[in-house]
């Protein structure tokens, strides 16, 4: 047998893990006679050594499935938690590298993910990586694998939501994930035509919000879908936020910085209680009665749609065929219907937000959508 290459998936689980894990297992075997084996739950299996080879039944079947065969965790390698303390893992990690031999290790995940594999390549291991995330917020790639199952679903569900609200007459604030960008809860809004679409890259003032919906109900439309992105803020919040970004930056004294990070990390995590607060400012500004639905982890599960099998699947060909090139360090990203290797180091600790120039943007507005800001057509 020949070489072995290694492979995990870790951060949020994301539809197409699978299917990429499969043409890792399958084209290493088929095309170049290697074998490949994968450690469990993410960063933690290479932490404590534990593996599953990647062949024969194990990779049977698993193509249509959601999740991650492997497991997945959202551990920082570099501060795992040891009583009060945190410890670098990166020795150990790259003992059991080298003690599985390995040509190679392939991490599958997100922003956070380049992030913790860019740290491995600079101790020394060979490794590359492909972008998963339902919120398509990578840098460097098109797209990532995952976003385009939770849009469909996203959009089904918003789509289910336009009868109901018809029916009550009612407001239905939608919330949409995507953690800080727009990618999803824009994507969805605009293919299931929402009235109202928010997004963290377009603070919206909420009286904007508030007279678009009145505008339709003047129409004759006595309900409106508003569609928000998880990560999106108030005009007054992103204003807030940003003061707490330059008072983290200008702040050196330990504990402060402590309580500015505390409350940072609070906005990140407060999403739901915008998005309630946001449906009683709209009840309260226009009469209508308002209902919320968190659709939450139901966009991260089940079966991965035709595309995001297909992208996974020639990512993960093409990741095995850089291997065979030994070309490491880099993230396999989608530039269209081709593949391009990009330096780690010019992906991680990037965000790819949604520029306001982009033709979603321009579509949801031309076609009257309000976007809780004055931007205009
Ligand atoms: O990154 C994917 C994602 O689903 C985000 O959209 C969301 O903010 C986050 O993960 C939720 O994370 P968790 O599953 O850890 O609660």
């Amino acid at each position: 047998m020949g070489k072995c290459i290694g492979v995990l998936t870790a951060g949020g689980d994301s539809p197409g893990l699978n299917a990429a894990i499969r043409a890792i297992g399958k084209s290493a075997l088929n095309a170049y006679n290697m074998q490949a084996i994968g450690f469990r739950d993410g960063f933690r299996g290479l932490m404590e050594n534990r593996t599953v080879h990647l062949e024969g039944e194990i990779l049977s079947g698993i193509l249509t499935l959601g999740g991650t065969i492997l497991g997945t965790s959202r551990d920082k390698p570099h501060k795992m938690p040891v009583g009060s303390k945190v410890q670098d893992m990166t020795e150990v990690m790259l003992d059991n590298y080298h003690r599985h031999n390995l040509e190679a290790l392939i991490c599958i995940g997100g922003g956070g993910t380049q992030k913790n594999a860019y740290r491995l390549a600079q101790a020394g291991m060979n490794v590359l990586t492909l972008p998963k995330t339902i919120d398509n917020d990578v840098a460097m790639t098109d797209i990532t694998f995952g976003f385009d199952t939770a849009l469909s679903i996203a959009t089904d569900a918003i789509d289910r939501l336009h009868s109901t609200a018809h029916s009550h007459h009612r407001i239905i604030v939608v919330e949409i994930m995507g953690h800080n960008t727009g990618w999803l809860g824009l994507g969805a809004g605009v293919a299931s035509g929402a009235d109202v679409i928010l997004i963290p890259e377009i603070p919206y003032d909420v009286n904007q919000v508030a007279e678009a919906i009145r505008r339709r109900r003047h129409r004759g439309k006595n309900f409106s879908i508003v569609a928000v992105s998880e990560g999106a803020l108030s005009q007054e919040d992103a204003k807030e936020l940003a003061q707490l970004k330059e008072k983290k930056l200008a702040t050196k004294d330990e504990k402060k910085q402590k309580k500015v990070i505390a409350a940072l990390e609070a906005f990140q995590t407060n999403h739901t209680t915008n998005t309630l607060r946001l449906s009683g400012q709209l009840e309260a500004l226009t009469g209508l009665e308002s209902r919320v639905t968190i659709l939450g982890h139901l966009q991260r599960g089940g079966t991965p749609t035709a595309t995001d099998r297909i992208l996974a699947t020639r990512l993960g060909a093409a990741c095995v065929a850089a291997i065979e090139e030994r070309r490491f360090g880099c993230m396999v990203a989608v530039k269209g219907e081709s593949t391009e290797l990009v330096d780690l180091a010019d992906v991680v600790g990037k965000r790819k937000v949604v520029p306001l120039d982009h033709p979603w943007i321009r579509a949801a507005l031309e076609t009257g959508a309000c976007l809780g800001n004055n931007l205009a057509v």
